[in-house]
């Protein structure tokens, strides 16, 4: 039963409004997803790292990727992230029990040892989990015209992260069966089943970069976690 790494990369970034996708932006003298597969390198479980890029991608082939072990790339991304990760299990020939860690390639600054930890506390799981935060701030719902109509709870509520570690065939049934607008991650596929995926701690580090400030805000974390 082996672990594989599953990097969906072939999205464009439009909230970056960048005519480069942003996996592929400056990111402290390396592409954004250089720091990505670098942190991935870095867990010793994994067997394989693949990254699933779009087939029109035209920057890929513009680095070296010569110094990263286990790295494969697999040029078969699809509309949505939902697609790329589906098209991904469907192209990636694992057996169906081993293990898949979809991690995004916009999350650069993921902590090695926390990828460790999830997997050491997942592998006998029925199900899997993901890496998640409970919510800090006070939630508001918002009517028309940005009026507050309740301040809703926030116990129990966790803001999803990645990576997210699921069996490669329950996954790719869990997408294909119920791929949709409302399945914006992993966990929400395998929910729609009716199973209940775990929730391990994550870091409020492991930030998504999405907005071009987030990527000022990846670049002083990058520092900081090597201090
Ligand atoms: N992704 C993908 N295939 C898509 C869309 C997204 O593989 N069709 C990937 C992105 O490359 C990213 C991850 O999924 O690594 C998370 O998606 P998101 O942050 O939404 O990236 P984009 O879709 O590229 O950005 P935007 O939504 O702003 O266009
Ligand atoms: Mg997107």
């Amino acid at each position: 039963m082996k672990h594989i790494a599953l990097i969906p990369a072939a999205g464009s970034g439009s909230r970056m409004a960048s005519l480069t996708p942003k996996q592929y932006l400056d990111l402290s003298g390396k592409p954004l997803i250089w720091h990505t597969l670098s942190a991935l390198a870095k867990v010793a479980e994994l067997d394989r790292i693949v990254v699933v890029i779009s087939p029109e991608d035209e920057w890929w082939d513009s680095f070296d990727w010569s110094g990263f072990a286990r790295l494969e790339v697999l040029r078969c991304g699809g509309a949505s992230r939902a697609e790329s990760v589906l098209n991904g299990l469907y192209a990636v020939q694992a057996a169906e029990d081993d293990w898949v860690l979809v991690h995004d390639a916009a999350r650069p600054c993921l902590d090695p040892a926390l990828v460790s930890q999830m997997i050491a506390a997942l592998t006998g799981h029925p199900v899997g989990g993901i890496l998640a935060v409970p919510v800090a701030d006070t939630l508001k719902l918002a009517q028309a015209g940005q009026h507050i109509a309740h301040t809703h709870p926030r116990d129990g509520l966790w803001q999803a992260q990645t990576p997210q570690m699921f069996r490669v065939a329950q996954l790719a049934h869990a997408l294909a069966t119920g791929m949709g607008p409302d399945i914006t991650d992993e966990a929400s596929a395998l929910e729609k089943l009716g199973l209940q995926p775990q929730l391990i701690m994550g870091s409020p580090w492991n930030l998504k970069v999405t907005y071009p400030q987030d990527l000022r805000l990846a670049a002083l974390i990058l520092v900081a976690g090597q201090q």
